[in-house]
């Protein structure tokens, strides 16, 4: 089976093994949920009571669009990180056509199963064209396709930012600033910390589909790479972690247990109670946010806040360097 894979599904391999034969914490970066039925799963999540986070972001997008809209002026490339729900993106596109541009949509994600949805919902809306890449690859392509002439409003929502380490931060920031012009835009949502048991239920929803979302993930390895993981042998786990301030999620084996990987031909193994480190969901403060702009060649332009799930949309204008 490995020499027929496909570059996309080796990089797959080769993290997965990579993160679960490693001496300590076994881990595997949530980028690898999306597949067509995580890609469902998390659009579910997005409709649970207890998880406030997207409709925040999208309650701010709607109301704001026409403020955002007017803020930013003239664009011609309206880029996303994450090809994202469609239906938040349609509040921006929406003013943005209303206010007179003629923009095309450029969704990045390394899931094709989420640009195709995403394509789906806005294909009426402006033409669409996806790029299936990493985040900065994907932005960079865009960014050396177009002309000077062609501003860019670069969108960043739903807090995927949250899943980056907070020393990674600054980092991504500053290669994200180098493919922007002086005068582009970028639009970045971010969860905000708040009541500890709010954020705990947000990630451990009584219904168990972040439960679902997170086993698979096993599942996706099962199908994909040719493994056995038995999924009832393993459970979700959500912590919170107060000095990173995030909301770490875990998949724990019940029991001692081997897992074969036909795809590798390697053999994993887990001791009772052992877990695979799957997500890290940091959470911000509004100061946080403007430091982070201020450190990478940004000013804030505005930051709204959403009062009923503190949320932020922070507004940014590249600045010279
Ligand atoms: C899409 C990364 C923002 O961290 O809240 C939701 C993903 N994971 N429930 C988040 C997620 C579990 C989500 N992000």
């Amino acid at each position: 089976m490995s020499a027929s894979v496909s570059p996309q599904l080796s990089a797959f391999a080769l993290d997965v093994v990579e993160g679960l034969s490693c001496a300590g914490q076994k881990k595997i970066s949530p980028r690898y949920f999306y597949d067509e039925l995580g890609s469902a799963l998390f659009d579910v999540i997005t409709l649970l009571p207890e998880y406030g986070l997207t409709r925040a972001d999208e309650r701010i997008l709607q109301s704001h669009a026409h403020n955002i809209v007017s803020e930013v002026g003239p664009v011609s490339i309206v880029a996303e990180l994450g090809s994202g729900s469609g239906k938040k993106t349609k509040h921006i596109l929406q003013a943005l056509t209303r206010a007179g541009n003629r923009i095309i949509y450029r969704p990045i994600d390394v899931s094709r199963a989420a640009l195709t949805a995403c394509e789906r919902d806005l294909g009426e809306t402006s033409p669409v064209e996806p790029v299936c890449a990493d985040w900065i690859e994907g932005l960079s392509e865009i960014a050396s396709a177009r002309t000077r002439r062609e501003p860019l409003f670069l969108l960043f929502l739903g807090s995927s930012i949250g899943n980056l380490e907070r020393k990674e931060i600054t980092e991504f920031l500053r290669r994200v600033r180098e493919h922007f012009q002086p005068g582009d835009f970028f639009l970045l949502g971010a969860d905000l910390v708040k009541d500890v048991n709010t954020m705990v239920a947000a990630y451990d929803d009584s219904t168990g589909v972040t439960a679902a979302f997170n086993l698979n993930l096993l599942g996706r390895i099962n199908r994909e790479l040719d493994a056995n993981f038995d999924l009832r042998s393993f459970t979700h786990e959500i912590r919170w972690n107060d000095t990173e301030r995030r909301i770490e999620m875990h998949l724990r084996s019940m029991r001692r247990q081997r897992v074969y990987i036909g795809a590798l031909d390697a053999s994993i193994g887990f001791d009772a109670g052992e877990t695979i480190w799957t997500e890290s969901s940091h959470k911000f403060t509004p100061q946080e946010l403007d430091s982070y702009a201020q450190a990478s060649g940004f000013t804030v332009c505005r930051t709204w806040i959403d009062e009923e799930w503190p949320f932020a949309e922070a507004l940014w204008k590249a600045v010279p360097t």
